[in-house]
């Protein structure tokens, strides 16, 4: 997965944590394709799930402090991600790194964090430069 140019917000905070996430997400399949096992796999997931909940909690401190109206529906979202996410870790943990874990593992990451960025956090970050021009 790659960070271009039409996931920018716009928000060099949130791009930045935004580029992180993908590092991390491409950690984990890189971890996968290399064969790694259970345990090794486990741990990029760790990774990356640490850094999932420290980039939801930032967003959502930002949108608190310019008090965005669509803070609730967002953080909604994050959550429902969060659950998703603590299943697949572990289904991992117990499977290990499957192909069809693998795919599932695409689908949930890669594509929802696309769309995610490209619908959610787009709008969300012209609020906030709105708000507080930057
Ligand atoms: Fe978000």
């Amino acid at each position: 997965m790659e960070w271009t140019r039409d996931l920018a917000t716009g928000v060099e905070l949130i791009d930045s944590q935004h580029k992180e996430l993908i590092d991390r997400i491409n950690r984990l399949f890189a971890a996968c394709s290399a064969g790694r096992g259970k345990e090794e796999v486990g741990k990029t997931l760790s990774f990356l799930g640490d850094y999932v909940v420290f980039h939801f909690r930032a967003e959502e401190r930002e949108m608190a402090a310019s008090q965005y109206p669509e803070l609730p529906s967002h953080k909604a979202r994050h959550d429902r991600f969060v659950q998703d996410f603590l299943a697949l870790k572990g289904r991992f943990e117990a499977e290990g790194p499957t192909p069809e874990l693998v795919v599932r593992a695409n689908q949930l990451l890669v594509n929802w964090l696309i769309q995610h960025i490209r619908n959610v956090d787009k709008r969300m970050a012209a609020y906030l430069q709105r708000r507080t021009p930057r």
